[in-house]
C-alpha cells in the first residue's frame, strides 16, 4: 500500500488543465489564431494522470493525442467555450494548471456569411475576450492554481504583476530568449515564481521535463 501511495503521489487528486490555442471566428470559414501546439498542456495532463490524477484536460484545436484512461479531453474551439467548460470543473478540482494560449481578442461580431473581398481596406473590430485564468483566480477557494505568462520585456515584473492580478500561487514564466524555447517547439525554458515571489529559472529542457517540473511542484504543495 505505501509503495502505491509513493509511486501515484497523485491518487484521489483532480486536475484541471487548459492546453492549446483558441480560434476566434471572424466568419464561417475564417477565424483569429495563434501558433500554440497545445503540447505543453498535454505533457502536463500525461505526467499527472501517470501519478495518479483524475485530469480534465480543456483544450482548444490541437494535433496532439491523448493516451491514458486518466485525462478526460473536453474539446472547444473559442474562448467563451473554454472559460465556461473550466467554471463547469472548477469548484470539483484540487489544482488548476492554465497552460492554453488564449486569444486575448475576438471579432466583436460574426459575419453569418463569408466576408467577399472589395477594392477597399478592410478592417475587422475586436473586442477583449475574458480572461478565463483571472475569472479562476477570482472564484479561487482551496484549489492550487498556476498561470502561465509568455513576456519578452520586462519579463520577471510582468510575471509577478500576474500572479496578483490573477490570484495566482505559482506562476510559469516562458523565456523567449531562448532559441529553442517556445511555440511549436518540442523544449521549454521557464522560470518559476510563486505567490512568495520565490523566482526558480530553470535549464532549456524537453516539454515533458518541463512538465515533470510542473507536476512536481503539486506534488510538493500537497505533502507541505
Ligand atoms: N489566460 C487565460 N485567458 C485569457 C488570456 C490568458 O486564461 N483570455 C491565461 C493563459 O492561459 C496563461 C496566463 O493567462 O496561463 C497568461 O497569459 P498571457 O498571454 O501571458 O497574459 P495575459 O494576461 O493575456 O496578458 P498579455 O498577453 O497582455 O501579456
Ligand atoms: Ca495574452
Amino acid at each position: 500500500e505505501a509503495d502505491i501511495v509513493n509511486k501515484l503521489p497523485l491518487r484521489g487528486k483532480r486536475i484541471l488543465i487548459t492546453a492549446g490555442p483558441t480560434y476566434e471566428a471572424i466568419d464561417p470559414v475564417r477565424f483569429i489564431g495563434n501558433h500554440s501546439s497545445g503540447k505543453m498542456g498535454y505533457d502536463i495532463a500525461l505526467r499527472a494522470a501517470q501519478l495518479g490524477a483524475s485530469v480534465v484536460l480543456v483544450s482548444g484545436p490541437s494535433h496532439c493525442k491523448v493516451n491514458h484512461s486518466g485525462i478526460q479531453l473536453v474539446s472547444v474551439v473559442a474562448a467563451q467555450e473554454m472559460y465556461e467548460a473550466c467554471h463547469t470543473y472548477y469548484s470539483q478540482v484540487d489544482v488548476a494548471i492554465a497552460a492554453a494560449a488564449v486569444a486575448d481578442y475576438k471579432p466583436k461580431t460574426i459575419a453569418s456569411q463569408k466576408i467577399k473581398k472589395s477594392d477597399t481596406e478592410f478592417s475587422i473590430e475586436l473586442e477583449k475576450t475574458k480572461d478565463i485564468l483571472a475569472s479562476l483566480g477570482a472564484v479561487k477557494t482551496t484549489q492550487f492554481l498556476i498561470g502561465f505568462a509568455l513576456e519578452t520585456e520586462n519579463e520577471i515584473e510582468n510575471a509577478k504583476l500576474k500572479i496578483q492580478k490573477k490570484n495566482l500561487d505559482l506562476i510559469v514564466l516562458n523565456s523567449l530568449q531562448d532559441e529553442g524555447a517556445g511555440f511549436q517547439k518540442d523544449t521549454n525554458k521557464v522560470t518559476f515564481i510563486d505567490k512568495n515571489f520565490t523566482i526558480e529559472s530553470m535549464e532549456l529542457k524537453s516539454k515533458e521535463a518541463v512538465a515533470n517540473d510542473i507536476i512536481n511542484k503539486v506534488i510538493t504543495y500537497f505533502n507541505a
